[in-house]
């Protein structure tokens, strides 16, 4: 608590304190004791109203916070397959693209906001008459701020809705506001269908320009009935998605050299043995994958895996630590270094050039280790050809964020990912992952989410950042 005397003020101050203590008969002091006083009751009595503010302002839907990537609006229809709607979600995401969520009334008979929320990572939109978004026509913003809004399920009723013009919810609203390009993936039940009133529907608004994915042929979710009018599947209408997107699509690492490693090293014993680590590769391939999609030029160098190389990136196989700072080297000048392969600390000194053979009476061997090359601090601290942005993971089991800090500044790095590769967090060789990125601005904690939604978080920071310089 700073403290302060009356003596400390200025003169001119003091004389008006002195004759306000006058005129209140009061000593200097007590004068100042009931100013004071007051000054903290205006506080108390408008914080409810800070508060309100506040609350209004973190739950309004965010500026969109990123123009260098495309923005789609997804907007959930009340049918069964609002299901399927919670994995196009993560596939929209998968391909680093911005999502953001409505929910129909009767769409939250289906799916929850809770778990669409989570897959957004963002709040979901529900209201039109929403007092914590409306009060600066959020729905007119939610239209505006998107690329393509894509209806899934577009129910018969919703389709109803468009074709009419009606707008007497949050769904419809934004559909009216809109100028993107928007895309329906019909779900109904077959007679629904081929009902002549949809049928109208759809051909009107084929007509004003409306563009449809679906629906498909096959069995329906009620018992016994088939026909067309499946929703078409998540991974179909992504692609439809990215054609509409198409040239327009923004590829926010477009002209950028990526390097990335990934998975673990082989360290050779003899020609048959080696050692090795648990490492999958999924991360490091998911990123390499995020930042070809996101337009990069990326090679990707990785240890041995079970792994299909990703499309559209150069990958170079290596199995040794030393392998792989040779590859790295090589694939320089890039100007973004993504080093998330798990490289042995260690190789076993005087490999066997023979395989080393069990003898009957013969000493157990005994291995002894030498340290490998540091591969992410070899080129953070490279003076020529060094990436603009040099990006490492640590894997720790304990004190994450901490061993993470020391190792940006030992390793020379500009960014750390953290996470936590305890046998009891799944992490190494499993599907999802818990980073905290770990910046000299400070340490953002991610939600656990799938290798593939860290890749194109990543991506979309890694833009931000390369869009900043
Ligand atoms: C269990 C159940 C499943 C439904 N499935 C569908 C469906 O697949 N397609 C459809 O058009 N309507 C379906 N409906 C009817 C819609 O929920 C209803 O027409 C609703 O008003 C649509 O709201 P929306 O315009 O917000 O999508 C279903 C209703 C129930 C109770």
């Amino acid at each position: 608590m700073a403290s302060l005397t009356v003596r400390q003020l200025d003169e001119a101050l003091k004389q008006q304190l002195r004759l306000r203590a006058a005129r209140n008969g009061r000593s200097v002091e007590d004068e100042i004791r009931n100013i004071l006083r007051s000054a903290a009751a205006e506080v108390e009595a408008t914080a409810p109203m800070v508060a309100a503010a506040a609350e209004a302002k973190a739950s309004a839907p965010a500026r969109h916070p990123d123009v260098s990537v495309n923005r789609v609006l997804l907007i959930v229809g009340g049918g069964i397959a609002a299901y399927k709607s919670l994995d196009l979600i993560r596939r929209l995401k998968e391909r680093g693209l911005s999502v953001r969520c409505i929910l129909t009334k009767a769409a939250e008979h289906f799916v929850t906001p809770l778990a669409a929320g989570a897959l957004v990572g963002e709040r979901i939109f529900t209201d039109l008459f929403d007092p914590r978004t409306e009060f600066d026509v959020g729905h007119v913003r939610l239209a505006r701020e998107t690329d393509l809004i894509v209806a899934a399920p577009a129910t018969a009723d919703l389709v109803a809705k468009l074709a009419g013009g009606h707008a007497d919810d949050l769904a419809t609203a934004v559909l009216l506001a809109t100028t993107a390009k928007i895309l329906l993936a019909p779900a109904m039940n077959p007679r629904m269908w081929a009902n002549k009133a949809t049928q109208r529907n759809i051909a009107q608004l084929a007509a004003d320009g409306f563009v449809f994915v679906g629906p498909n042929e096959g069995e329906m979710a009620e018992a016994g009935e088939r026909g067309r009018g499946r929703m078409a599947e998540p991974l179909e209408i992504t692609a439809a998605v990215e054609k509409l997107l198409g040239a327009n699509q923004v590829r926010p690492l477009k002209g950028r050299r990526v390097l990335v490693t990934s998975g673990p090293t082989h360290e050779p014993i003899d020609p048959v043995r080696y050692i090795a680590n648990r490492s999958s590769g999924k991360q490091g391939h998911a990123i390499a994958a995020a930042a070809a999609r996101a337009g990069a030029e990326v090679t990707l160098v990785s240890g041995p895996v079970s792994l299909p190389d990703p499309p559209e990136v150069k990958t170079i196989h290596v199995e040794s630590a030393r392998d792989m700072l040779a590859a790295v080297e090589a694939a320089l000048p890039v100007d973004i270094g993504i080093f998330a392969a798990a490289v042995a600390d260690w190789r076993v000194a005087g490999e066997a050039q023979q395989k080393i053979k069990k003898r009957a009476g013969a000493a157990t061997p005994e291995l002894s280790l030498v340290e490998n090359p540091d591969i992410l601090s070899t080129i953070a601290h490279r003076k020529a050809q060094r990436p603009r942005l040099v990006i490492g993971f640590a894997a720790e089991t304990e004190n994450v964020v901490a061993h993470a800090k020391e190792k940006l500044a030992k390793k020379g790095c500009d960014w750390i990912l953290a996470n936590d590769v305890s046998p009891e967090t799944g992490i190494m060789g499993g599907d999802m992952n818990t980073i905290q990125l770990v910046r000299d601005s400070g340490v953002e904690s991610w939600p656990p989410q799938s290798k593939e939604d860290v890749a194109a978080m990543l991506i979309e920071r890694i833009a931000q950042q390369m869009a900043a310089e």
